[in-house]
C-alpha cells in the first residue's frame, strides 16, 4: 500500500508528493511543525497539540492555514487512508512559498501545509520500555526560542548523531551551569531518592511538551508528587530513575548517562506504572 500525503488541499501519494523549491522551510526552517501520537485507532492528545500549533503559528506572526475543524479533518483523513492505528502523524506549516528573500513573503502568501502519518510497530517500543535507553550530555547550542516548535531542528540532529556515533541511542542538552534542559526531542524527568517526580519549568528554555503536560494529570491521579524546577546534572546522576517523555515514546527509562549507570543500571518502576496509566488518562480522539 503506499502512503498517502496531504500537500496543500490535496491527498497525493507519498513518493510523488512535493512542495516548490522555494518554500521557506525548505530554505529558512521558517516553519513549524507537530508530532502526535496514534495509538489502538485514537489520536492523543489531539486538542494540546493543535493548541500548541496554534501558539507557535502566532508567536512567529505565521497565518492559520486552515479552521480547527478543517484541520481536525484532514488529520483524520490522512490517518485513515493511510490505516494507520497504531503510529504518528506529522503536520508541519511553512510560511509558504516565495522568490527567496529574508523578509517575510508579500501578504497573503498562502502558506504551505504537509500532513504524513506512518505505522509504528508497538513492539519496539516494548523493547525501548523494557530494556531503556542510554544516553549522552551535549552543551546547549540552540537559539533561546525552543518553546517554538520549529523546523530549525539541526542542533537537535547533530545530538542525536553524536549520540549514535558513542554508541548511545539519545542525547541531553546541558545548559554552561550544569542544568539539564532537555532532550534533542524530548523533555526530561527524574525521580528523586524522596520519590518526588521532578522535571524543568518549561516557561522558556525548553519545548512545553504535551506528554509532558498530560504527565502532570497523570501523577495527580496517582497521588504522585510533581516538582517543577531546575536540577543539575549531578542531581540527575543521583536520581533513582530517569526519563524522557514525547509523542513517540511515554516515558522511556534512561538507564545510563555518559557511559554511567542510572540507580541499579535498569529501568524503574516509577516510569512504568505512569506510562500504564498515561493512555486511560489522555485525551482521545477517534480517527
Ligand atoms: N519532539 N522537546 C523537544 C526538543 C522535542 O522535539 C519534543 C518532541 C519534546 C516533547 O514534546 P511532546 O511531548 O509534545 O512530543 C520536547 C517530537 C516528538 C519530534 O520532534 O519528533
Amino acid at each position: 500500500m503506499s502512503r498517502i500525503a496531504y500537500v496543500n488541499g490535496q491527498y497525493v501519494r507519498q513518493s510523488e508528493a512535493a512542495v516548490h523549491v522555494e518554500d521557506r522551510g525548505f530554505q529558512f526552517a521558517d516553519g513549524v511543525y507537530e508530532v502526535c501520537e496514534v495509538r489502538h485507532g485514537m489520536i492523543v492528545d489531539l486538542t494540546r497539540h493543535l493548541n500548541r500549533l496554534d501558539r507557535s503559528l502566532r508567536e512567529l506572526s505565521m497565518a492559520q492555514p486552515m479552521s480547527r475543524a478543517a484541520l481536525t479533518f484532514v488529520i483524520r483523513e490522512v490517518l485513515r487512508r493511510n490505516r494507520v492505528r497504531n503510529g504518528i502523524f506529522y503536520l508541519q506549516v511553512t510560511r509558504g512559498a516565495a522568490r527567496r528573500d529574508h523578509y517575510f513573503p508579500a501578504d497573503g502568501t498562502p502558506p504551505t501545509i504537509t500532513i504524513t502519518a506512518k505505522s509504528t510497530d508497538p513492539a519496539v517500543s516494548a523493547k525501548k520500555y523494557a530494556n531503556g535507553i542510554k544516553v549522552i550530555t551535549v552543551p546547549e547550542n540552540r537559539w533561546d526560542r525552543v518553546d517554538i516548535k520549529t523546523v530549525g531542528l539541526l542542533p537537535n540532529v547533530l545530538a542525536k548523531q553524536q549520540a549514535k556515533e558513542t554508541g548511545a541511542q539519545d542525547a541531553i542538552f546541558v545548559d554552561r551551569k550544569g542544568i539539564v534542559m532537555e532532550g534533542a526531542s524530548s523533555n526530561v524527568w527524574i525521580v528523586t531518592p524522596d520519590g518526588e517526580l521532578l522535571t524543568r519549568p518549561a516557561e522558556h528554555g525548553i519545548l512545553k511538551g504535551i506528554t509532558r503536560t498530560t504527565l502532570i494529570d497523570v501523577a495527580e491521579k496517582l497521588a504522585l508528587k510533581v516538582v517543577e524546577r531546575e536540577f543539575r546534572v549531578d542531581e540527575m546522576m543521583a536520581a533513582r530513575e530517569v526519563f524522557f517523555t514525547s509523542a513517540t515514546g511515554i516515558c522511556v527509562p534512561i538507564v545510563e548517562v555518559d557511559g554511567k549507570p542510572i540507580a541499579n543500571g535498569h529501568p524503574g518502576t516509577v516510569s512504568g506504572s505512569i506510562r500504564d496509566a498515561f493512555f486511560d488518562i489522555a485525551e482521545k480522539t477517534a480517527i
